[in-house]
C-alpha cells in the first residue's frame, strides 16, 4: 500500500434528493435492491484441504449467517432456509458458489427471488486475498436475468493504476495558445488555449478548451459526458491557466481499484507547470498596430508533461465502482411491476383518424412521450398502433412506450382502451422484462372541432434545384383536439403479464 497515501475511510453515498420520503425507502429496499444487486458479500474466508469457514451477506436482504465447510457442502450456524452454499478449491483459488431463494415484502405484491452465481479469490495462507469477496448472483426468479453492472470511470481497474497514480503525471498534448490583441472594430481581441490531458496511471483523456475571452478558467471534458454506464464515479477536472506566466495547473480526481476491487479509491492531486510554449508574432493585416500571437510547446505534437502531487485519498465502500448507482424512484422495471400506468397526452382526431402520445410513468426525470398513430383496423372497433418516433434506445431504460399496441375509441364514452406490450432494458438490456397489458381511461377534457383544408404532401425528396411547393387544398376535414393542449391523463394497467425475453 502507498505509504505516501493518507487513507481516510468514508462511504459518502450521494444525497437523495426526493419529496416523499417514503418513496426513498422503496426505491431502495429489498425489493429494488434484489431486481439491481441480488449478490452476496463474503468476509472471512478462511479455506484448506480440511473445510472452509466464511460468513455470507445478502445484499438484497442484508440477512448475515456463519458458514462452515466439510469438504464442499457447507452448513449455517443457523439454518437459512432455501440457501445452499459451497466453497471449491482450486490449488490456491477458492471458488464460492451461492444459490438462495428469499422473499420480498416492502411492495405489493410480495415477491420471492432465485439468484446463484459464483465468485473466485486467490488465497494466500489459506485466507481470501481480497475480503469481502463479491458473488455476483444472476436472477432465476421471478425473471430470468443477469443484472447490468456499470463499467466505473475510465482506467480504474488497469494495472498499474494505483501504483502510477503515487507520482500523479499528465501528458498536456496538441497545446496551442492564441492570443489575439485587437480594437474590436477592425480585429476582435481573442484568447484560446486548447490542448489534450492524459492522466499517465490511468490513461484517461480530456479534451481541455478555454471558454470566454480571457483564457483563465479552462473546461475540460472526457468519455464521462457520453456514457450511461461510468455509474456513481466520475472523473472530475478543473484548470486554470495565467495567461502572464503560461501557467497551467490541474486539480483532477480519479479513481482506481486495480489492486484490490473490494477497497476502491478515489484519489485527487493537482500540480502546476509553466508551459514551454514558444510564440509566432505578427502584427493583424486589417489592423497592423495590433498584435497577434501563436504559441505552441515545440516538439512534435506540441506536448509537456506536468508532475503533481497527491491531495486526499478516500477509500469508498466495496465494489462501489461498478455498482449500480442505487436508485432514488422506480426503474421501468419496478414500475411496470408494482404500479403499471400510462401517461396520455396530445388527443387528437383528423379527418377521424386517431393519434395520441404515450410514455410509462416511471418518475424517470423528464422524457418525451412518443406519439401513437392510427394504423389498421383490426375489427371489433380495434385499430392496431403506429408508432411515431422511437428515440428512446440510446439510453440504458430503452423506450418507455411499446413497441407493438392496438387501441380502441368508444367516443360516446370519450374512453381510450390500450392492449400493449412493452419491454425493459435497464436491469440487463440483452435479456429485458417484457410485459403486456390492458388499460382504459377517459379523456376527460372538452374535445374541440375545426374544418381544416387537407393537403397531400409527398415523401419524395426534392430534385436538384426543386423548390419545396405547398400542394393546393384537396378538401376540407374535421380536425379535432382537447381544447387544453397541455391535457395528460393517467390509465392502470391492468392485467399485467411479464416474462424474460431476448432483447427486441
Ligand atoms: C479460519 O481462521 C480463523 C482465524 O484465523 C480460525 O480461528 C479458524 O479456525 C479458521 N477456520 C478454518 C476452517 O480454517
Ligand atoms: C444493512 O445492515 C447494515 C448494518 O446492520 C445497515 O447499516 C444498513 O443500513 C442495512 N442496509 C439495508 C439496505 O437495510
Ligand atoms: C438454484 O436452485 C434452484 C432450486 O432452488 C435450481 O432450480 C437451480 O437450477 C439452481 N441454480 C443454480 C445455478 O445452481
Ligand atoms: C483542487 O480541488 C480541491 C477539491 O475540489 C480543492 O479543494 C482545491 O482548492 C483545488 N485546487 C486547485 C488548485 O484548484
Ligand atoms: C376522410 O375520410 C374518408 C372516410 O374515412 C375518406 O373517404 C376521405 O378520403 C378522407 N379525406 C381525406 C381528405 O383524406
Amino acid at each position: 500500500m502507498a505509504r505516501s497515501m493518507l487513507l481516510v475511510g468514508a462511504a459518502a453515498l450521494a444525497g437523495v434528493s426526493l419529496a416523499s420520503a417514503q418513496a426513498v425507502i422503496s426505491a431502495q429496499g429489498c425489493t429494488s435492491r434484489s431486481f439491481s444487486i441480488p449478490s452476496w458479500f463474503v468476509t472471512d474466508l478462511n479455506a484448506s484441504d480440511e473445510g472452509a469457514s466464511f460468513s455470507l451477506l445478502n445484499r438484497a436482504t442484508n440477512q448475515t449467517a456463519e458458514y462452515t465447510c466439510q469438504g464442499a457442502n457447507c452448513e449455517a450456524e443457523e439454518e437459512i432456509e432455501d440457501l445452499v452454499a459451497s466453497v471449491q478449491l482450486s490449488g490456491t483459488t477458492a471458488s464460492v458458489s451461492v444459490n438462495q431463494t428469499w422473499s420480498c415484502s416492502d411492495r405489493n405484491p410480495q415477491t420471492k427471488f432465485t439468484a446463484a452465481g459464483t465468485a473466485s479469490v486467490s488465497l494466500t495462507d489459506g485466507k481470501a486475498a481480497s475480503s469481502p469477496l463479491l458473488v455476483k448472483g444472476s436472477l432465476l426468479q421471478p425473471v430470468a436475468l443477469t443484472p447490468r453492472y456499470n463499467e466505473g470511470p475510465t482506467g480504474h481497474d488497469s494495472p498499474g493504476c494505483l501504483a502510477k497514480s503515487e507520482k500523479p503525471s499528465w501528458l498536456l498534448s496538441h497545446v496551442i495558445w492564441a492570443d489575439q490583441d485587437g480594437d474590436e472594430i477592425t480585429s476582435v481581441k481573442e484568447q484560446r488555449l486548447t490542448f489534450i490531458l492524459t492522466n499517465l496511471a490511468n490513461g484517461y483523456e480530456a479534451s481541455c478548451m478555454s471558454q470566454g475571452p480571457v483564457a483563465t478558467n479552462i473546461f475540460c471534458a472526457g468519455t464521462e459526458f457520453q456514457s450511461f454506464t461510468i455509474g456513481r464515479y466520475s472523473i472530475s477536472t478543473a484548470v486554470q491557466f495565467d495567461p502572464a506566466t503560461y501557467s497551467v495547473t490541474v486539480n483532477q480526481t480519479w479513481f482506481c481499484d486495480d489492486h484490490d476491487p473490494a477497497k476502491p479509491l478515489q484519489i485527487a492531486a493537482s500540480g502546476t507547470l509553466p508551459l514551454p510554449l514558444e510564440c509566432d508574432t505578427e502584427p493583424i493585416p486589417s489592423s497592423p498596430s495590433h498584435l497577434k500571437k501563436f504559441c505552441t510547446v515545440p516538439n512534435t505534437d506540441s506536448t509537456a508533461t506536468l508532475s503533481g502531487t497527491l491531495g486526499t485519498v478516500v477509500t469508498l465502500p466495496p465494489y462501489a465502482i461498478e455498482d449500480p448507482v442505487p436508485a432514488t424512484q422506480d426503474s421501468c422495471t419496478l414500475s411496470s411491476i408494482y404500479n403499471p400506468r400510462w401517461q396520455f397526452s396530445y388527443f387528437s382526431t383528423y379527418n377521424g383518424s386517431i393519434s395520441f402520445e404515450i410514455i410509462l410513468q416511471t418518475n424517470r426525470g423528464f422524457r418525451y412521450p412518443n406519439p401513437v398513430y392510427q394504423g389498421e383496423a383490426t375489427g371489433d372497433g380495434w385499430f392496431e398502433c403506429e408508432m411515431g418516433y422511437d428515440g428512446g434506445a440510446q439510453v440504458p431504460e430503452g423506450p418507455l412506450w411499446p413497441y407493438k399496441c392496438q387501441f380502441a375509441w368508444d367516443e360516446g364514452r370519450k374512453e381510450l382502451s390500450l392492449r400493449a406490450e412493452w419491454e425493459c432494458l435497464e436491469l440487463d438490456a440483452e435479456n429485458p422484462v417484457r410485459f403486456s397489458g390492458v388499460s382504459t381511461a377517459t379523456v376527460n377534457s372538452n374535445i374541440v372541432c375545426e374544418k381544416v383544408e387537407h393537403r397531400e404532401y409527398t415523401d419524395e425528396p426534392l430534385g436538384e434545384g426543386e423548390e419545396l411547393t405547398i400542394p393546393e387544398p384537396v378538401g376540407v376535414v374535421d380536425y379535432c383536439y382537447t381544447e387544453n393542449p397541455g391535457y395528460s391523463w393517467i390509465g392502470d394497467i391492468k392485467d399485467v403479464i411479464w416474462t424474460s425475453g431476448k432483447s427486441l
